[in-house]
């Protein structure tokens, strides 16, 4: 495109099954839990708002329809939102694949729906547009790299080698879900075969491109990276987007109750003689009493909190917690009750789904 800026545009994975967040995502897309209120997709699609790109393809699996009923057509993000099904989660590399047609001949960002990079990715994307090698990746340095993608550097910094979950990983690099492609890169997702879990690894892809000598480049970030594959990673993450959060008192709170700190309580919440000491947020119309909300923790919008002390934790959506001291680290789904038990006050009475973790305390 002569005197023009090439078009790039964006390739969002929101498929896949999520089982290491069970039961969250036996009803719900991963992708879909929210960090400070706010699905953890959304900030990526800001992201990628922000770097100018306009057009985005977003894969979708077994849980399409509630990510598009989020999402929408994208134009509440300044996006425009094409929806491309995934039948079965068949690896990274068979997305790119299935969304051959969509992406066409133009430059992409390929952006993992789980991942969560906290300064954004803007300059990397303009990077990439200014030098346009073949290929760009995003590193950083991780305590347990056998749990991700890794990049081998030479002593010039150049990528000489990537390798997926390797069970003796040659450098401390993981890659980041978020990577920048040319049209290149469709030539050697053809030539892929399935992995020894099965699927199709966009790591083996960029190992491809590595070999036939293509311009592969990567940049080490330092800034904060999560992969929010697990509970715990969910909720340090909610913990770093809260420690920033700006302080909003839009509901009621009565004069018995106290509030300390970043606090951010959205419309309609009702807070009646509790203790809230931020960082937190408080959704739209939940109800808060004779509780105390600690820090590092999101109550979903809805909610009802009874007699109840919280603390680093994620409440979704129109749950109810009544008469529990002492909850902690727990990350509970929507529409979820907890209550003490009513006619054996020694007992614990649970009603759990498959996979459900409980940890009780006695
Ligand atoms: O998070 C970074 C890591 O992401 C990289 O270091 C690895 O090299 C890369 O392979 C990837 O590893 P994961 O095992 O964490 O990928 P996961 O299966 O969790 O899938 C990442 C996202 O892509 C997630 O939002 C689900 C979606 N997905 C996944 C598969 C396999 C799809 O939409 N379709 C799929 O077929």
């Amino acid at each position: 495109m002569a005197g023009g800026r090439r078009t790039m545009k964006a390739l969002v994975l929101a498929g896949g099954t999520g089982s290491r967040l069970r039961p969250i995502t036996h009803t719900s897309a991963k992708q879909l839990v929210p960090v400070a209120n706010k699905p953890v997709l959304f900030y990526g699609l800001e992201a990628i708002r922000d770097c100018g790109i306009r057009d985005v393809g977003i894969i979708v699996g077994e849980t399409a329809a509630e990510v598009r009923a989020a999402v929408g057509d994208g134009s509440r993000f300044g996006l425009s939102v094409t929806y491309i099904p995934q039948a079965e989660p068949l690896g990274l590399a068979h997305c790119v694949l299935i969304a051959r047609d969509y992406l066409a001949d133009d430059d992409f960002l390929m952006y993992l729906g789980d991942n969560f990079v906290i300064a954004g990715i803007r300059s990397f994307v303009d990077d990439f547009r200014a030098r346009r090698p073949d290929a760009q990746i995003l590193l950083t340095k991780v305590a347990d790299p056998t749990q991700f993608g890794v990049a081998e550097l030479n002593a010039a910094g150049r990528v000489t080698g990537v390798a997926e979950k390797p069970s003796r990983p040659k450098s401390d690099l993981a890659l980041v879900g978020v990577y920048m492609f040319t049209p290149l890169v469709h030539e050697a997702v053809r030539t892929l075969r399935p992995s020894h879990r099965g699927e199709l690894e966009i790591t083996d892809a960029v190992q491809v491109l590595i070999r036939e000598h293509a311009d592969v480049s990567s940049h080490v970030i330092t800034g904060y990276w999560k992969d929010t594959g697990r509970v715990e990673d969910m909720l340090e993450c909610n913990r770093m987007v809260l420690e920033n959060i700006e302080p909003r008192l839009r509901g009621t709170a009565d004069d018995d109750s106290e509030i300390v700190g970043r606090v951010d309580v959205a419309e309609d919440v009702v807070i009646t003689r509790s203790r809230l000491v931020g960082p937190l947020t408080i959704g739209p119309g939940a109800v808060v009493t004779d509780s105390y909300v600690g820090p590092f923790t999101s109550i979903g919008p809805g909610c009802r909190l009874e007699g109840t002390e919280i603390e680093y934790s994620i409440v979704m959506d129109r749950s109810s917690i009544r008469g529990v001291p002492g909850i902690r680290d727990s990350l509970i789904g929507k529409d979820v009750e907890v209550s003490p038990a009513a006619f054996a006050p020694r007992a614990h009475q649970l009603i759990v789904g498959d996979h459900s973790r409980v940890r009780l305390n006695r």
